[in-house]
Parts: C-alpha cells; sequence; structure tokens
C-alpha cells in the first residue's frame, strides 16, 4: 500500500522531504474511482518523476447543484491497491482540510473555460482551476498530469499555469479506452448494461468524423450532423453538444483547413459521458 496522508501538512512535509533528497515531483490529481485511465498518468509521472503523489479529492465546488455530487463513486480502499506498488504517497484530504471555514478566494480562467463544458456547467472550470491551483501550492510538483479525455479541462489548466507563471510542467496524457472504444471513466459504472452498450455510440461517432476528415470532408457542419444522426441511432437521452472546435481556443470551426478537434457530450439515461478525438486532414 502506498503512503496515505489526510492532512495538508502531513502532504507539504512529505513532499518537501522528497524534493530536499533530489527527487523531482510528478502529481497526479484525481477524484478517485480509479481505472486504468488514471493509472496510465500515474504510470507517466513514475517513468519520469522520481517521486509520483496521487491525490484523490471528490471536489465539491466543481459539481452543479443538480450534478452527481453525492452519488459519484468513493472507493477509496480499491484506489489504495491499485496504487500498490505505483504511487509513492497519496493524498485524501477531508473537505475541511481543503476549504476553510469562509473560504471565498477563486480561479477563473477566460475564453478557453466558456464553451462546451462551461455553457452545460456553469461555475464547473472554476471549481476545477481553483482546486487544481490549491494541489500545485500544497505539492509544488516539477510536472502534473492530466488525461486528454478531459479536452477542455486540460486546455483550462495550461492556460492557468501560463498566466499565473506556475513554475511547473503540464503533461497531457492519452485517452485510455475499453475494447470497444468507450473511453473510461469514473461514470461508466453508473451504466446500467444496456446503456453501456450504447454508449459505445460516442466512439463511433468521433471515428466516423475521424474518417470523414481523413477522407477530405471539410464541412464542419456536414460532420456534426453526421455524428449526431449516429448518436441518436443510440437513443440518448440527450446530445448537450457535438463540436468541431480548434484544438487550443476551442473556438468553432466551419471549415477545415487543419488540425481540429471533435468534442461531445452526451447522456445516456442518467449518465453524462464525454468524450474527444483530434481530426487529422489528409
Ligand atoms: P478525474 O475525473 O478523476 O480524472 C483525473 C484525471 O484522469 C484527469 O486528468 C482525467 O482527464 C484523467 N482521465 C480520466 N479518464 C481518463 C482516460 N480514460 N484516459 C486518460 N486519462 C483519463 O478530472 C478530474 O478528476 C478532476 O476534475 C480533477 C482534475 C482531479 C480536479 O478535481
Amino acid at each position: 500500500m502506498p503512503l496515505l496522508v489526510t492532512t495538508v501538512s502531513e502532504f507539504r512535509q512529505t513532499l518537501h522531504a522528497a524534493r530536499r533528497s533530489g527527487k523531482t515531483i510528478g502529481l497526479v490529481p484525481t477524484m478517485g474511482a480509479l481505472h486504468e485511465g488514471h493509472l496510465s498518468l500515474v504510470r507517466a509521472s513514475r517513468a519520469e518523476c522520481g517521486f509520483t503523489a496521487v491525490t484523490i479529492y471528490v471536489n465539491p465546488t466543481q459539481f452543479g447543484p443538480h450534478e452527481d455530487f453525492a452519488q459519484y463513486p468513493r472507493t477509496l480502499e480499491s484506489d489504495l491497491t491499485l496504487l500498490s506498488g505505483l504511487a509513492d504517497v497519496v493524498f485524501a484530504p477531508r473537505d475541511e482540510e481543503v476549504y476553510p471555514p469562509g473560504f471565498s478566494t477563486w480561479v477563473e480562467v477566460g475564453s478557453v473555460a466558456k464553451p462546451l463544458e462551461g455553457v452545460c456547467r456553469p461555475g464547473h472550470f472554476r471549481g476545477v482551476a481553483t482546486i487544481v491551483l490549491k494541489l500545485f501550492t500544497m505539492a509544488w510538483p516539477d510536472v502534473a498530469y492530466f488525461g486528454q479525455k478531459d479536452y477542455q479541462q486540460a486546455l483550462v489548466i495550461r492556460r492557468m499555469a501560463i498566466d499565473l507563471n506556475l513554475p511547473l510542467t503540464i503533461r497531457v496524457c492519452p485517452i485510455v479506452r475499453e475494447p470497444d472504444g468507450l473511453a473510461m471513466s469514473s461514470r461508466n459504472r453508473y451504466l446500467a448494461p444496456d446503456e453501456r452498450q450504447r454508449a459505445t455510440v460516442l466512439y463511433q461517432s468521433l471515428t466516423q468524423a475521424a474518417n470523414l476528415v481523413a477522407q477530405g470532408e471539410t464541412n464542419a457542419s456536414r460532420i456534426t450532423e453526421a455524428m449526431r444522426r449516429t448518436i441518436q441511432a443510440a437513443n440518448p437521452k440527450q446530445i448537450d453538444y457535438v463540436a468541431i472546435a480548434d484544438p487550443e481556443t476551442l473556438e468553432p470551426v466551419e471549415t477545415i483547413r487543419g488540425r481540429t478537434v471533435a468534442l461531445l457530450a452526451v447522456r445516456i439515461g442518467k449518465t453524462r459521458l464525454i468524450d474527444n478525438m483530434i481530426l487529422e486532414p489528409p
């Protein structure tokens, strides 16, 4: 089992000792309910850094009032087992440790946080940026690892790191998928068997988009319409968005001339799933 710490001061002390002994620090922030997607980040950190810290904290400030904060899976024991031999320290704080009474300081990232998830989940990225900056200032990592699965989140954190001159490197690691293409997610465990089956349509619509672009299609609306038809066939509860955007700014693209990213958010039953794929023209 990795060393488990629950207070900010123990976490700081542990990392301070590692730094003093000359080790580079890798940080992998998570909300737990770990799967291979998370573990791929931990392995990337181990490969590059002498000391790997994983944080497990279901951050209340990034959930909207009608979202799944209360239901979010909390599986600390099995998470620790999965991290055996991978993480050097695990920080799993309680809310009181992270948010002092009267807490009222926020990090608000601008334009890249506004579209897509920013529209569907108001306040979400404010909560994410705030907790991630807090974790950064607790750990002062050399390198912090995030997944491309949350494409917009990675851009928001990159922007924050540049804008606040944070002395660290942000690495974004590839999406880890199930054999049938579904992107791994802690929320996949909400899916009933028939929903799990229907959820493969997200990946199918993204590969459809990638194929159309690779074949020379340049009209983004034609592609998103085709994706929507594919997704509708799986009878989703709702399509929050299907978009083709600039991979750095997330501004919508109409005519595809270079690298773009397709992003989507779809509700299958009660479960909201997101996924994305880079589109490369021929
Ligand atoms: P969480 O959803 O637990 O994800 C933690 C990290 O794992 C994120 O960087 C996410 O992009 C990455 N990840 C999740 N699924 C992945 C997959 N299938 N392949 C590759 N990487 C994957 O994202 C959060 O937590 C929170 O917002 C957090 C950054 C911890 C702030 O609270």
